[in-house]
């Protein structure tokens, strides 16, 4: 299949792309470099043998979106784009719904004006919200997410719902857990910007030495050591995940929409998690104790049986592999990627 790609430069759409060779399919990247460095491609290049067509623009661009779509010959998307810090999505929401919801409707109002059916959405497991039972469940409703940015995720699945069933969209809404882990290569992997906001890419800055000492947000909470526990899915399982629901969509053309967890289906702890990666780099990770954050929640995880039995798909990776592939990342690029 010929599949548009959206945030392809990103952190989770890089690895999509090369599975997305590997597999067999012609992926075609576009992003707006928003968050992503121009230099991901030539990566990409490098580890798929392949070139590979990237569009740079922002998908809001609607005349830019259609006349992409209109010479493209694209049989599914694959729709990554759009903003995803929690913290600064309250800060700045306005910017959120405008760049995740306005992104979404140039999108999809492209691929009907071109007869594009089939789209796999990145979700996320926030939509859940905070009380719905552990694990999480594809069916539970009703979702509410507890920030502007997981809003954006639950409006986003029900416009893309709402459309399917008129039945000119068929859309695999993928909610995803803790992405993880880099590429084996250490060739791609995770580059924030600024300060990071999740744990593995802070944690693997303080190892190389970009930053002295990580913050752990409580060691209260009502869990075996204190500190949080969440569902770390390495990213290569991940972009795994997208070839199997898109290759499941093709395989059903009648399915208008279906949600499926993507996660490992247990909880990892964050002085786990420090504890492996000390292991996989040979590097202390010196750490303290700070308060709770506002809206962290003690402990949640998929309940993954769903993509198992109807994809065919599994996280097979464990956390010393999500460690050790993120180390080889961060230790052979210890500014992220180039310019
Ligand atoms: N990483 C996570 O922890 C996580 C968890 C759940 C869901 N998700 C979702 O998965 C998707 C990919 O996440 P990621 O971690 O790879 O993020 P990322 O920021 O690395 O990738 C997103 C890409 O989209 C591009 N982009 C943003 N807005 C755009 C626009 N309007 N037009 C064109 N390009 C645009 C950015 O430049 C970036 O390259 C996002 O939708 C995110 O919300 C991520």
């Amino acid at each position: 299949m010929r599949v548009l790609v959206t945030g392809g430069a990103g952190y989770i759409g890089s690895h999509t792309v090369v599975q997305l060779v590997a597999a067999g399919h012609q992926p075609v990247v576009v992003d707006s470099f928003v968050n992503s460095r121009p230099s991901v491609i030539a990566r990409l290049e490098e580890l798929t043998g392949e070139q590979i067509e990237t569009h740079s623009f922002d998908l809001r661009d609607a005349d830019k979106t259609s006349a992409l779509f209109a010479e493209g010959g694209f049989d599914a998307v694959i729709h990554f784009a759009g903003l995803k810090a929690v913290g600064e999505s309250s800060q700045i929401p306005l910017e959120y719904y405008d760049n995740n919801l306005g992104a979404t409707f140039s999108l999809v109002e492209a691929m009907r004006r071109h007869g594009v059916r089939t789209i796999v959405f990145s979700s996320s497991a926030t939509v859940y919200g905070e009380a719905a039972p552990v694990p999480y469940v594809e069916d539970y409703e009703p979702l509410a997410a507890s920030s502007p940015y997981g809003r954006t995720k639950v409006m986003q699945e029900r416009i893309l719902s709402d459309v399917a069933a008129t039945g000119e969209l068929q859309v695999a809404l993928l909610r995803y857990f803790n992405p993880v882990g880099a590429h084996p290569s250490g060739r791609i992997g995770e580059d924030p910007q600024g300060v990071p906001n999740n744990l593995m890419p802070f944690i693997a800055q303080v190892a190389v030495g970009r930053r002295q000492r990580l913050q752990v947000f409580g060691d209260d909470y009502p869990t075996p050591d204190g500190t949080p526990l969440r569902d770390y899915i390495h990213v290569e399982d991940l972009a795994a995940g997208h070839v199997a629901a898109l290759e499941h969509l093709a395989a059903h053309p009648d399915l208008a929409v279906r949600a499926w967890n993507l996660g490992g289906g247990r909880g990892t702890s964050v002085l786990e998690m420090i504890t492996a990666f000390e292991a996989a780099s040979g590097r202390p990770i010196p750490y303290e104790i700070a308060p709770r954050r506002a809206g962290d929640l003690a402990a949640f995880w998929a309940d993954a049986t769903r993509a198992e039995t109807e994809l065919g798909w599994r996280a097979e990776r464990t956390i010393e592999q999500m460690c050790a592939d993120t180390w080889r990342w961060q230790s052979g690029n210890p500014q992220g990627y180039p310019g």
